[in-house]
């Protein structure tokens, strides 16, 4: 009998660092991999199934606009139920903070299903900065049966909230696993605005936010900040994909309206927005995901938050905690683009968040634990 392996998974994040687990298990004859999407979102997770070529076998469709947490908590819990029963997995695994996340763990508690949390172990410190994400992976780890922890802090962390160790993994973060996936060297885009840029004459600012405690004044203040500073610099222009949150699309396009040197475009897809990155200047921005990715491309990123999770990018020097000030904002990049010396030192590839081998690391972990049960 084979090893079922059921993901869950519901937003373009949880999708893209998913997809290279799930490409790992399509080659492991033992394993029976089993696909739940709940769709908390549905385009931007629909971009990343298509480019990954990921067929769900359930997909909840839970995307309601305007849904409020208590929507998606409910929406993901009832639908994961029957599905949960049905399949009856050896192991369930979730993927980050999200509520999807939190609510997959829950659901798959109720039917004493094992739980892996990937990314496990990350922590602020406070429970309203990310929020509602430290609190969802907080509840994950209490709920969770392995801890996928992508660096050693993340291990600390959970060591020191009283985990045991022998089920805390060290793999690694598997959006470097997707990463080396899709940047490429000689990648050409289809977008002509993206194809029109001369990357070696124009420093482009790639600029992403969406974080909750960050809509409204603060969100004000980084647009703003951004804003200001590329009408000092005649070869700086910003490149900003916007998140589908119509409360992030209103503050964006009021506070850049008439600034055509600022470009808001549609969320891009996985492989031309990380190829985009890779030949930007500095990227700005309030993701997770995003802090994890730029420093493995050498590329200096602020990170417009007043806390971070990820420490190990700013550790490193790659990224700096810039928090929502706008003087901040705007005196941090000035410094970047008017001071090499400043910019080189940020501007070093470094790999804090794994080596692109997270995924299999994952994936023989659940083997190595799956075929000692059957023994026993
Ligand atoms: C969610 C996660 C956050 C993650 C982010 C990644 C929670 C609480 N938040 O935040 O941790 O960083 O996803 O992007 O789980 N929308 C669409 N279409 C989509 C997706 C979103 O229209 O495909 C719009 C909807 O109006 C929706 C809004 O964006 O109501 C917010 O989406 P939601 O999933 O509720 O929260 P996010 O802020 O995206
Ligand atoms: N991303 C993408 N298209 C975009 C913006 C981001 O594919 O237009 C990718 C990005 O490379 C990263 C992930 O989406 O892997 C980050 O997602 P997001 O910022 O929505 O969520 P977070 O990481 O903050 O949870």
């Amino acid at each position: 009998m084979k090893i079922k392996v059921m993901t869950v998974f519901g937003t373009r994040p949880e999708g893209i660092k998913m997809a290279p687990i799930i490409k790992t298990m399509e080659n492991v004859p033992e394993i029976e991999s089993i696909i739940c999407v709940t769709a908390q979102h549905r385009q931007m997770l629909d971009q990343v199934l298509n480019l990954f070529k990921i067929d769900p076998d359930y997909d909840l469709n839970i995307f309601k606009p305007g849904q409020t947490l208590t929507d998606i908590t409910i929406g993901a819990l009832k639908g994961l139920e029957s599905v949960i029963m049905e399949v009856n997995p050896d192991i369930l695994l979730v993927q980050g903070d999200t509520t999807t996340v939190f609510a997959g763990a829950l659901a798959a508690f109720y039917q004493k299903v094992k739980i892996g949390h990937v990314e496990a172990g990350l922590r602020s410190g406070n429970m309203y900065s990310p929020y509602p994400e430290e609190a969802n992976r907080k509840l994950t780890g209490v709920l969770a049966d392995f801890h996928f922890a992508p660096t050693e802090t993340n291990k600390r962390n959970l060591l020191r909230e009283g985990y045991p160790e022998d089920r805390i993994f060290i793999t690694g973060n598997t959006v470097i696993d997707a990463l080396k996936y899709a940047v490429k060297e000689d990648y050409r885009f289809e977008n002509p605005l993206l194809n029109s840029i001369d990357y070696k004459k124009e420093r482009i600012i790639l600029m992403t936010s969406h974080r909750r405690e960050n809509i409204g004044r603060p969100m004000e203040s980084i647009f703003s900040a951004v804003n200001d500073i590329v009408k000092k610099y005649d070869d700086v222009s910003v490149v900003f994909p916007i998140h589908l949150n119509p409360k992030v699309r209103e503050i964006a396009y009021r506070v850049f309206d008439g600034n055509d040197k600022v470009h808001l475009i549609e969320p891009l897809d996985y492989e031309p927005f990380t190829n985009l990155m890779a030949k930007s200047h500095i990227v700005v921005t309030d993701s997770g995901g995003l802090q994890e990715e730029a420093p493995s491309l050498g590329k200096p990123v602020l990170v417009v938050r007043e806390e971070t999770e990820r420490p190990e990018g700013i550790e490193a020097g790659t990224a700096r905690l810039v928090g929502t000030d706008y003087q901040n904002i705007y005196s941090n990049l000035d410094r970047l683009l008017s001071d090499q010396k400043e910019y080189q030192k940020m501007a070093n590839a470094v790999n804090p968040y794994g080596d692109g081998k997270a995924s299999e690391r994952i994936v023989d972990i659940i083997l190595r634990y799956a075929r000692r049960n059957r023994e026993e």
